[in-house]
């Protein structure tokens, strides 16, 4: 750390940690939901689609949170200047997670939309764009205060911008459904097989730079490739929403095959990261940051690129749409891909942030922490990807209704809910090493 303006990265990294630990504890409510009646009396106080909004509300506020956290702590260094307002900074931290509280005690009352992932009312939408803005007017008079501009807080601030021009879209509500949902995958898609791969991308190349010591031009010439990819392949992959959505036929042709590009960038980011790692001119130090890092490139390939493969043609999403493999890919290309960018990016920062003597950390309990919640993740998103296929194939098959259709998943989403607790276990390690991370002893 260079700049003393960093700081307001830590605590944007605190409470994204906290979030992360209460999304679990969520998710594993959901997932017992599945495989044990409850009693009504708890249903009509606690319903499933209440917890729901609260474990995918949750994880989009804590993943936004790190990501500003990691751009406040970028900026600077790319920027060679200190942030424009610090204080400022803290203020959005204030407001954005207050605004996250006031939405899940909201929930908890039906003070909903309704609509998933964007389910908080509209006034506190409207605190949500003023913090964005106040996000990026900070980064924004940072830049521009500096006159240097670099590719990675180009692509950067690309993101970021593109990001929150997208949340406008899913504010307004359309009385068409069809013009409704059309609008909600802007916002849904557009964010994670758009701004945030963007988003993502910048903050991994700025990771390299840093740890590698590779030139900023070669990893930056592979950025813009990776970006333009991503840009081209999901933008019109969108379509591959609109298949069932009463949007025009010709999506069936242009989601299918603009989609089914999507994971080119993404394996082309498992390459680059692999790559630059040989090339590294210094040692892969500390080696729990490079775990998580390509860990990271890994299972972004497996999540995103491969379980999205999986269901993207048309042909074979008329079977899957909207079953338990959509949620089975959603987990893993979640977790693979921006989690774990968080992550790596904490465990990057963190030790600069806390001024250890050098850069390296004990580690132990991150390692645990990291195959503990991977395996597990990856146990679980296989669990409800049987229940998924299952699922397809008795509703949509042989036509046995919903319900009927449950019964025999059920000892998949045990197996989805054993598989969970893991992830609690694995990802409780990893916070709490992370929130109270110690420097090596000196050799
Ligand atoms: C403790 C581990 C977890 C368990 C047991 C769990 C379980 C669940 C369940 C049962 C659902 C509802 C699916 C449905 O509506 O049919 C759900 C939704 C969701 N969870 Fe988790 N979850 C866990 C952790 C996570 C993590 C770590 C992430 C992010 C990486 C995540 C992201 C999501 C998303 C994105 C959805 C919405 C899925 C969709 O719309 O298809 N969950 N989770
Ligand atoms: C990191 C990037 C990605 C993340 C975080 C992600 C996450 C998700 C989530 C949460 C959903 C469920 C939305 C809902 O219905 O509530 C979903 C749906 C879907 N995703 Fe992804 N995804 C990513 C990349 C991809 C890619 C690259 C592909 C294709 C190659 C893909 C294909 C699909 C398809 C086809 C659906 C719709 C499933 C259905 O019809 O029910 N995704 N994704
Ligand atoms: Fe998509």
């Amino acid at each position: 750390m260079t700049y003393r303006s960093q700081r307001v990265a830590y605590p944007y990294f605190v409470v994204a940690l906290l979030l992360f630990g209460l999304q679990l504890v969520l998710g594993l409510w959901l997932a017992f939901n599945y495989w044990f009646t409850l009693p009504q009396a708890i249903v009509d106080v606690f319903p499933f689609s209440t917890a729901r909004a609260m474990h995918t509300n949750l994880l989009v506020l804590w993943l936004l949170l790190g990501f500003m956290g990691a751009t406040y702590y970028a900026i600077p260094e790319e920027t060679q200047s200190e942030l424009a307002w610090p204080r400022l900074a803290l203020a959005q931290l204030v407001l954005l997670a207050g605004t996250g509280v006031v939405a899940l005690v909201g929930f908890l009352f039906g003070w909903t939309q309704g609509r998933p992932l964007l389910e908080i009312p509209r006034p506190l939408d409207v605190l949500v764009v003023v913090g964005a803005l106040m996000f990026l007017a900070n980064v924004g008079a940072t830049v521009l205060r500096a006159r240097r501009f670099t590719a990675t807080q180009g692509s950067l601030l690309a993101g970021l911008t593109f990001l929150a021009l997208l949340y406008l879209v899913g504010i307004p509500f359309y009385r068409n459904l069809a013009v409704d949902w059309y609008y909600w995958w802007w916002v849904v898609h557009l964010w994670v097989e758009g701004a945030w791969e963007l988003v993502a991308a910048a903050l991994v190349a700025f990771l390299i730079i840093q740890l590698t010591g590779i030139e900023r031009r070669v990893v930056e010439k592979w950025l813009y490739v990776e970006l333009g990819l991503f840009l081209f392949t999901g933008i019109v992959g969108t379509g591959h929403h609109y298949y069932w959505l009463g949007a025009p036929r010709y999506w069936l042709v242009a989601g299918g095959v603009f989609s089914a590009l999507e994971p080119l960038p993404i394996a082309l980011m498992l390459v680059d990261t692999w790559r630059h790692m040989r090339a590294s001119r210094r040692p892969l130090r500390p080696r729990l940051t490079w775990v998580f890092l390509f860990g990271m490139a890994v299972l972004h390939f497996v999540g995103a690129g491969a379980f999205g493969f999986a269901h993207t043609l048309p042909q074979i999403n008329y079977y899957t749409h909207g079953s338990q493999v959509t949620v089975s890919h959603g987990h893993l290309a979640f977790y693979g891909a921006y989690v774990l960018v968080n992550l790596s990016f904490f465990y990057f920062a963190v030790p600069r942030l806390r001024r250890f003597p050098t850069d390296e950390y004990r580690s132990a309990l991150g390692h645990w922490g990291f195959w503990i919640a991977s395996v597990s993740l990856l146990g679980m998103s296989l669990a409800f990807a049987v229940a998924g296929v299952l699922q397809a194939y008795l509703e949509r098959v042989q036509g046995q209704a919903f319900m009927v259709a449950q019964a025999p998943m059920r000892f998949w989403m045990l197996a989805a809910f054993l598989h969970g607790l893991g992830v609690l276990v694995g990802g409780s390690m990893i916070i709490g090493h992370l929130l109270t991370l110690k420097p090596a002893p000196a050799a």
